[in-house]
């Protein structure tokens, strides 16, 4: 059976960029393949975080995932700190990963551009920790949105260059995976590209909101003037919105206002009613099971537990392993 490891950065809540890039078929593919998937703490660690946030986000997004439907009984799941296997190849990896390569990464330079101050070198090494990650449990397949392909493709980079290096098949190649389908962009409220935890607090609809807080968010969304002629082509804070009805909305509702659109009688007004209608339609259920998980203290100590021994039991047996085939040897 193949490996899936899907890991979520610590850093907030989870929104619905996080759900249809990554989650949103974690019931399924708990079905039909030997799945991780974790808290990725060690990540976060590039903002800075101070210990109760860092603390407050991995519950977060440990109870988020289980509101999403992962079941521990089926999958394991973990906090990354939790392996220290993962640090270790890290470290491993690091010796074959060239700096300029790392330097030409595009989150990377994003990162430099925006966050001048503080360029560490842990940004500039996420995407070998992000490929430890991933090799650790011999994944083959990682679901994750659009904004992370070039990750992965940095991770079959360094599973490729460590067979090639010490001659051996041992790392299969990690692909990232949407279940057949294209991987996802979702875009942001406010018609800045993605919808992204740290771009701002109208950008994103987090799973947990409250329906008031999502029809507010919704109703101050950026729109234009409304379309000036027939079949024209939707400018990108308007195509955003779209994008997101089609990914939330059923497929009539979409059509419905699509059509209005292409006959100029759109009132956006209604258009953004019912997005935010459906939004919280979608995300009512899952707002549930996160209050209901999130009080069940006793319940996530024990998920973590168990997930992390089952987690290491896998990643120790690669340590093993790739320190026997890098010549690491005891006397
Ligand atoms: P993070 O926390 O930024 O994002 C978690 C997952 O959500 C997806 N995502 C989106 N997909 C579509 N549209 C969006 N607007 C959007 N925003 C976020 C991301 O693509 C990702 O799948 N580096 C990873 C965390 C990670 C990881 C790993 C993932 C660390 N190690 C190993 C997989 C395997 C990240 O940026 O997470």
């Amino acid at each position: 059976m193949e490996t899936v490891v899907s890991g979520i950065r610590s850093t907030g809540n989870l929104h619905l960029g996080n759900y249809f890039g990554a989650m949103k078929n974690f019931i399924k593919m708990q079905q039909e393949y030997n799945c991780y998937f974790f808290i990725a703490d060690y990540h976060s660690l590039t903002t800075h975080p101070n210990p109760q946030n860092l603390h407050l986000h991995v519950k977060n997004v440990l109870v988020e995932y289980l509101a999403a439907g992962i079941d521990p009984e089926k999958s394991t799941i973990y906090v990354q700190s939790d392996l220290p296997e993962i640090a270790e190849l890290y470290l491993l990896l690091n010796m074959n990963a060239y700096l300029g390569e790392l330097e030409r990464c595009t989150s990377f330079k994003d990162k430099i551009r925006n966050n001048s101050e503080n360029i560490n070198a842990g940004l500039l090494t996420y995407p070998v920790l992000m490929a430890a990650d991933i090799i650790i449990h011999k994944a083959t397949k990682v679901p994750v949105g659009k904004d992370q392909e070039q990750h992965l493709e940095m991770a079959r980079t360094f599973a490729n260059r460590f067979n090639r290096m010490y001659d051996t098949e041992y790392f299969p190649e990690p692909h990232a995976f949407n279940f057949g389908t294209q991987l996802v962009k979702i875009p942001g409220l406010d018609g800045n590209g993605k919808m992204g935890k740290s771009e701002g607090e109208n950008n994103a609809v987090f799973l947990a909101d409250s329906p008031d807080q999502i029809r507010k968010k919704v109703m101050k969304a950026v729109t234009d003037a409304g379309p000036t002629e027939p079949n024209q082509v939707k400018p990108a804070i308007i195509q955003n919105l779209f994008d997101i009805m089609k990914a939330v909305s059923p497929t009539s509702n979409y059509q419905h206002f699509d059509e209005l659109y292409n006959n100029q009688q759109i009132r956006y007004g209604d258009f953004k009613k019912q997005l935010a209608e459906d939004i919280i339609v979608f995300t009512s259920p899952i707002r549930e099971k996160i209050l209901e998980i999130g009080a069940n203290t006793d319940y996530l100590k024990k998920v973590a537990k168990n997930g992390a021994d089952k987690a290491r039991e896998s990643a120790s047996k690669t340590i093993k392993e790739v320190r026997e085939i890098i010549g690491f040897k005891s006397f």
